[in-house]
């Protein structure tokens, strides 16, 4: 590697919400209202793949040169970016403009090169492996290989910047793909909300995700405008957010240190409920989900009623829906082929209306 030239490569998997993140108290430093808890998705599974290169040029003009999944792209301009806008985006996105330059900024700042502006020449390679439809968008996993990327290649001093306040930056939730396993992201002011791994990637391997996929084209309002909508509009969302910090943080860490699945799995669909209640309490209301993600809902409730005792120990499958229709289910290893087999047969060998298979079985570690 000579003087003049830095490259840096890392790659990232995106992250699912178990306690969701919806509102941000700054728009612009990205701040969320409430903390969340998420479960980082394996690499060798699900990755973006981002080489980032600094090249001194002797211009004093920054310039900027983007490639996602093979293609050359311009930054988005507009003030406001979507969820699909990011780097490593495997649809028609681009990224935002605004948000680049401020972690690029921030990264300058806490740099410990000589001359970090001296580099101003950024050259971005980045992609996806993502199964074509796997329901998950691609900007965690892509903000937080850039943010990687952008600390190590600017060499930022770990004191001054975490590099999880960098793809904060980028984008909320990009901020737990930095890390691998369970992971918190904590709510509180620029320095301070951060995301720290709770527990590693091996902690639970009998631990599985599926995602069944209903619909992968884009949502019709990305997560940005639509929390933005809901921080106007509802008054629910104050409620959530009490709920969120005050009890649920705390519970779902204790659940998941215990290994507890069934008071996982009854905490996990109960907030993914209270978040889309939340969205229903948007003026005008936001629906993520739809009919085939209301059909999963009654099954599951079905299959774990059906279960053989009919108490709460009979808990065997848990859901979650981020902003979309698309299911994420978490279920251990003892009752997965059953659920396997339940899936495919109610849906992928009865109806030829979905979108597309049940695409995914991801472990956490
Ligand atoms: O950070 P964003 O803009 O991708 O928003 C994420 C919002 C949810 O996926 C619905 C919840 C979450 O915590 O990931």
């Amino acid at each position: 590697m000579s003087n003049d030239i830095i490259k840096v490569t890392v790659e990232c998997a995106p992250n699912i919400a178990l306690i969701k993140y919806w509102g941000k108290s700054d728009e612009d430093l990205i701040l969320p209202l409430n903390g969340s808890i998420s479960i980082t998705l394996d690499t060798s599974v699900l990755r973006t793949r981002t080489t980032l290169t600094l090249s001194r040029t002797g211009k004093q003009l920054t310039e900027v040169y983007l490639s996602l999944n093979g293609v050359v792209e311009e930054f988005d301009d507009s003030s406001s970016s979507s969820k699909e806008k990011s780097v490593g985006s495997d649809s028609d996105g681009k990224v935002n403009k605004k948000r680049f330059f401020r972690m690029l900024e921030r990264a300058r700042a806490s740099s410990q090169l000589d001359d970090p502006f001296a580099f101003n020449r950024i050259d971005i390679v980045s992609d996806n492996d993502f199964p074509l439809a796997c329901g998950l968008a691609s900007s965690a996993s892509g903000f937080a290989c850039l943010a990687l990327c952008m600390a190590s290649a600017f060499r930022c001093d770990r004191n001054k910047l975490d590099a999880t306040e960098l793809a904060r930056l980028g984008s909320g939730s990009a901020c737990r793909s930095c890390l691998g396993g369970f992971v918190k992201w904590s709510s509180g002011d620029e320095r301070s909300s951060l995301a720290t791994q709770l527990f590693g990637a091996d902690h639970w391997p009998e631990l599985n995700i599926l995602a069944v996929v209903f619909q992968e084209h884009r949502k019709k309002v990305s997560s940005t405008a639509g929390m933005k909508e809901t921080v106007r509009t509802s008054e629910l969302l104050g409620r959530r957010v009490e709920l969120v910090e005050q009890e649920r943080l705390g519970q779902m860490e204790t659940y998941l240190r215990e290994r507890d699945f069934v008071n996982f799995a009854k905490l996990t669909m109960k907030d993914s409920n209270t978040f889309h209640a939340v969205c229903m309490d948007t003026y005008p209301p936001l629906f993520y989900l739809n009919d085939y993600s209301k059909q999963l809902i009654g099954l599951v409730n079905e299959f774990n009623r059906l279960s053989v005792n009919d108490d709460d120990l009979s808990i065997k499958v848990a859901y979650s829906f981020d902003a979309g229709p698309n299911a994420f289910l978490f279920v251990l290893d003892k009752n997965l082929n059953e659920l396997l087999y339940l899936i495919n047969t109610i849906y992928f060998r009865s109806s030829k209306d979905f979108a597309s298979k049940f695409v995914l079985k991801s472990k956490s570690s």
